[in-house]
């Protein structure tokens, strides 16, 4: 039995990336191939550190390497994970971020907040870097949902110029106008002042390496919708809503919006949230107090990926009131963990889904 890397590699054109639909050798996932004797052993790059693939592409190459070279081979796959980005390429605010992900509604109350929490936690719980702006300026909430109200974000001197530091908890770097200024006093900003002080959040801001940079954003449809799409090269959103007709009616809107020529951002998918009552000790029970399947549906009618449902339950409200993100914390609850698991792999998964897709040289825009 003698073969070369070579023969590895050809072996492993045989297997595709079930999302991105071609083959690994192409996606340029496979790395250092070394063989010895009847020993095999090789990398493979996934795309995302919560690929809910992972299991299945490594059997697959295991398979491959039997059924193309010899079965008696014996094969390690060291599995690794690199986010792939699109941001890279020409002028960019951020370059160091790889993927800015907006979570936005049409209505206000129907979980943003909460949605962006627990997927950034989740995001850094599964091995990305992580990082949350909280652009909902006049009803900044992040603070409280994180427990980090009160904390001031450090200063930078660097020649003769402020920067500011991101406050770090649970994992990921947060920046919120509620901890750089009193939450009463931003209320009265007007318009101007608002995207000013957003902006400074990017081009002041410490952030460093990036796989993800999340986006609390204001309801509505407004400047600060405008300001953030066009500034900030933006990967996609991730549209909340509830099931019931008034919260979808807005979900519209913001669609419409995003999707609008003036600012034309990807739509990463839908998020079902307060789906349905689920009380603590009866998961299995469900109420669907707001109507069924709303956001499920209203992600067929826009064509667009539905991201999953987040049940109405007292631990999640109690984790944001308390600084404790539920998708960390409320983890005895299986409900709870297995649908913010599950929000936080398919954002992954749409992103890195659309990072092969749009890409003009899409297989080689896996940063270092
Ligand atoms: N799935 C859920 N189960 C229980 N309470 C929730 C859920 N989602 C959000 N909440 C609560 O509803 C309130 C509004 O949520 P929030 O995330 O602040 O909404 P938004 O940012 O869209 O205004 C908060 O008190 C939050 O804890
Ligand atoms: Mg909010």
């Amino acid at each position: 039995m003698s073969f070369s890397t070579e023969d590895v590699i050809n072996a492993l054109r045989h297997v595709d990336d079930p999302d991105i639909k071609k083959d690994l050798v192409t996606l340029n996932m496979i790395s250092g191939v070394t063989v010895d004797g009847n020993k095999v052993s090789f990398i493979v790059t996934l795309t995302t550190p919560a690929c809910p693939l992972k299991e299945k592409i490594k059997k697959d190459c295991i398979d491959a390497i039997h059924q193309y070279l010899n079965k008696e081979v014996e094969v390690n796959v060291v599995m690794d994970a690199n986010v792939t980005s699109l941001r890279n390429t020409g002028v960019n605010v951020l370059p160091s971020v790889k993927n800015i992900i907006c979570v936005a509604s049409g209505k206000g109350g129907v979980g943003k907040s909460t949605v962006a929490v627990n997927l950034a936690v989740s995001l850094a719980k599964q091995g990305a870097s992580v990082g949350l702006i909280d652009a909902d300026i006049y009803g900044p909430s992040i603070p409280l949902m994180l427990g980090i109200r009160g904390k001031r974000p450090e200063l930078r001197l660097i020649k003769e110029k402020h920067f500011i530091l991101p406050v770090e908890v649970e994992g990921i770097k947060v920046l919120s106008i509620g901890l750089l200024v009193d939450e009463r006093q931003a209320v009265v900003w007007r318009g101007p002042m608002v995207t000013s002080a957003l902006r400074q959040f990017v081009t002041d801001c410490i952030w460093g390496k990036l796989d993800y940079l999340v986006v609390d954003m204001p309801p509505g449809t407004g400047d600060v919708h405008i300001t953030v799409a066009q500034t900030l090269n933006l990967t996609g959103a991730v549209i909340v809503t509830t099931p019931q007709e008034a919260a979808l009616a807005d979900a519209r809107k913001a669609l419409s919006m995003f999707r609008g020529d003036n600012i034309n951002v990807p739509i990463i998918g839908i998020i079902e949230n307060m789906a349905y009552f689920t009380p603590e000790e009866l998961p299995n029970n469900k109420y669907y107090i707001f109507g069924k399947d709303g956001g499920k549906k209203l992600a067929e009618e826009y064509e667009v990926p539905f991201l999953g449902q987040i049940p109405l339950v007292q631990g999640i409200r109690e984790g944001g009131d308390s600084g404790k993100p539920a998708s960390l914390y409320g983890r005895e609850n299986p409900v709870v963990a297995a649908a913010f698991d599950e929000l936080a792999t398919n954002v992954a998964q749409q992103v890195a889904i659309k990072n092969a897709n749009f890409g003009p040289k899409a297989a080689d825009t896996v940063l270092s």
